[in-house]
């Protein structure tokens, strides 16, 4: 019988600058779903890429002096590095600069058109530059870009729109009613910001910048970025180009994978576009939460990049993998923590994992050299063991079903403790010292070689560097570490030879490591905002006099306490020393960081700011921040000697 077709995704990241530990997890999550859904037999499509037009990348290229193909040409080198490193198996990868996918993009224009969805406008808004993005008055959060909580400007130009509305009870139905959204849970935060407040018609060509895909009937449009970008899903299949023809077998997609920063572009755009276009929509979306530091979104600009390499470089790509992967539920952000990652490393990877390998190995070297006896005898713990190791592989069917990667390592490591256990209940060491035992020791041995089999073979879709040295140790063949065999007990030959290897996982110096990760992340900061990760250029406000400037009363003021406002998911309400009796403020800043983060802080207010109500509740000034290029707010934190009250002029 053929194989069934499996087709997953990531996103198409931004080359806009170098990835780091977020990208990695998207990357591996698919990863290990693609590895693991080949072993149980589908025939895997993987696919990955880079999303190269649009605004920002143009400004990037013009700062370095560089046409925007050559900036990007550079970047993506540096993902594919990456993944070769990470042993990332894609299957396809797509640049949207490719020619087939711009074929496609603009039939795919061409024909929303011709059908009536898309038609020519006027735009006149509210425009966040950054994030590429057009918004209405009512989706503004404290005047400010909804998603990055930076300011947007008033922006009007001819342009094409394309008509969501007809779409908006399949896509309410879509969200809430199937199993599209991964986890169900942020169905009603879409539903209720987007689709009930009326979904409104989306703005899918520019005209301000040039870095796209021109629009085949009028060149002087190009096409909105993320209508290019949503469309390599398919484009990458064949889809309206020759470059291939896989549209008919893979298409719909069984996962699409992202993290909530984009779930509205997944979950309503796109399929909207596929609905207009009369398409298939795909399985399931997949939607994870952010990997923080700091308690902040991880990026560039904050100085706390994680890179991957120098971490891969220290501990393996494989460690890596699986601390992110152990870390990251479905669902909820995790705070990346070179602490966390170390101890965890020593903990399952080279106590629980590495240990179980090599002392089972090493006792059927010293015990029988290298080669166990056919004799055998049942004891006391086997069934327990048997039992736990061959229930394994359903289990870890459910979680890959749900794309609950975290729990299915979890249910992976329960069998390695379990193993481990079984080493100190059979005590083989002093099975070993009487001679009548031999065929009891064997039977031990053999049953910790066995289950080690299942764990590895599950596990190779995780680690899948470490894995084969694991096989080479206990000497499993090809045909033992199957899929099917992961489900049954015995496989290993009776008189099986194992070969001591290397050391699968070194145990670290926690301190030592720590002290030394911390000097590399300082070492970086200072060059990383300048040289890479320069904010991008926002558009400069018309000029004023310094009595304009005057008029802005700038001052010092500490963060004495702060909670997040309830009902929203991006104020938080900070009372300030501000030296003058004290303030409340609320802020768009919930996103980016937590009460804990500010308490205590100084910060620079804008005292004399008109009070406002946000959310029902009083604002009476607003604090700083700075745009970061990853879309983020960055809160500017002055001197923190300074009193609370100083005057900046
Ligand atoms: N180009 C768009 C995606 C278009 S898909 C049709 C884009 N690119 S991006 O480079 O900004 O990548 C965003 C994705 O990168 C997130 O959705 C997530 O998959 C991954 N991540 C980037 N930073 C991350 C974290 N700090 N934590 C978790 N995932 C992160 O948006």
């Amino acid at each position: 019988m053929a194989a069934k077709p499996y087709y997953i995704t990531t996103p198409i990241y931004y080359p806009s600058g170098n990835p780091h530990i977020g990208h990695c997890y998207t990357t591996v999550a698919c990863d290990s779903i693609a590895r693991y859904r080949r072993m149980q037999g589908y025939d895997v499509m993987f696919l990955t890429g880079t999303d190269e037009h649009g605004l920002k990348i143009e400004q990037k290229a013009a700062e370095k002096g560089v046409t925007p193909k050559e900036y990007v040409d550079e970047i993506v080198k540096t993902f594919k590095s990456l993944w070769s490193y990470m042993n990332i198996s894609y299957d396809r990868y797509i640049r949207t600069t490719d020619d087939y996918h711009v074929e496609t993009v603009q039939k795919i224009f061409k024909e929303l058109y011709d059908k009536g969805y898309i038609y020519k406008g006027k735009y006149q808004g509210k425009y966040c530059t950054p994030c590429e993005s057009f918004w209405t008055e009512s989706q503004l959060v404290d005047g400010k870009c909804p998603e990055c909580g930076r300011p947007v400007i008033e922006a009007e130009e001819e342009a094409y729109f394309f008509k969501m509305s007809p779409f908006a009870d399949r896509i309410t139905h879509l969200l809430t009613e199937t199993d599209y959204l991964q986890p169900k849970t942020r169905a009603t935060e879409l539903v209720n910001n987007f689709i009930k407040p009326g979904l409104e018609d989306l703005c899918v060509s520019r005209t301000s910048f040039t870095w796209g895909i021109p629009v085949t009937f009028d060149p002087k449009h190009v096409v909105y970025v993320w209508v290019d970008a949503l469309s390599n899903y398919i484009s990458a299949l064949g889809f309206y180009n020759d470059a291939y023809h896989d549209y008919d077998r893979y298409w719909p997609a069984d996962v699409h994978m992202v993290a909530k920063d984009i779930m509205r572009f997944h979950a309503i755009i796109w399929p909207a576009i596929l609905m207009a276009l009369d398409l298939p929509l795909p399985k399931h979306l997949a939607v994870h939460g952010w990997i923080t530091f700091n308690g902040q979104k991880m990026s560039k600009s904050l100085g706390n990049v994680v890179d991957p390499f120098v971490l891969g470089e220290r501990y393996g790509a494989d460690a890596i993998r699986y601390h992110i992967l152990r870390e990251m539920a479905l669902g909820s952000d995790s705070s990346f923590s070179n602490e966390v990652l170390i101890t965890r490393i020593n903990s399952d990877l080279a106590n629980g994992l590495g240990n179980l390998v090599s002392r089972t190995v090493a006792m059927v070297d010293k015990y029988f050299n290298g080669t166990l006896p056919e004799n055998r005898e049942a004891g006391e713990f086997d069934d327990d063991l048997i039992a736990t190791a061959t229930a394994l592989r359903e289990k870890v069917d459910g979680f890959m079903d749900q794309t609950q990667l975290n729990h299915a390592l979890a249910e992976i490591f329960k069998v390695v403790s379990r193993a481990n256990k079984y080493i100190d209940e059979t005590a083989p060491w002093v099975l070993a010292k009487d001679e009548s035992k031999k065929a009891r020791l064997a039977t031990v041995l053999y049953n910790l070689l066995d289950t080690i089999r299942i764990i590895s073979t599950l596990l190779s879709a995780f680690m899948p560097t470490t894995m084969p040295k694991v096989w080479e140790q206990i000497g499993a063949g090809v045909a033992e570490r199957t899929y099917e065999n992961a489900a049954s007990f015995g496989v290993l030959p009776k008189n099986v030879t194992v070969h001591k290897g290397e050391i699968l996982f070194p145990r670290i110096d926690v301190e030592k490591e720590i002290e030394e990760l911390n000097a590399i992340i300082k070492n970086n900061e200072p060059q990383q905002p300048a040289e890479e990760e320069a904010a991008p250029v926002a558009e400069l406000a018309p000029e004023i006099t310094i009595d304009d400037f005057a008029k802005v009363d700038l001052r010092i003021a500490k963060v004495v306490a702060c909670e997040k406002v309830k009902k929203s998911k991006k104020l938080l309400k900070l009372q300030l020393d501000d030296g003058m009796g004290g303030r409340q403020v609320v802020s768009g800043i919930a996103q980016w960081y937590k009460p804990e983060d500010l308490i205590g802080k100084k910060i620079i207010l804008v005292a004399n700011l008109k009070p406002a109500k946000l959310c029902g509740v009083e604002s009476n000034g607003m604090i700083c921040a700075a745009d970061a290029p990853d879309g983020s707010a960055s809160v500017i934190f002055p001197d923190q000697s300074l009193p609370c009250g100083a005057k900046i002029r």
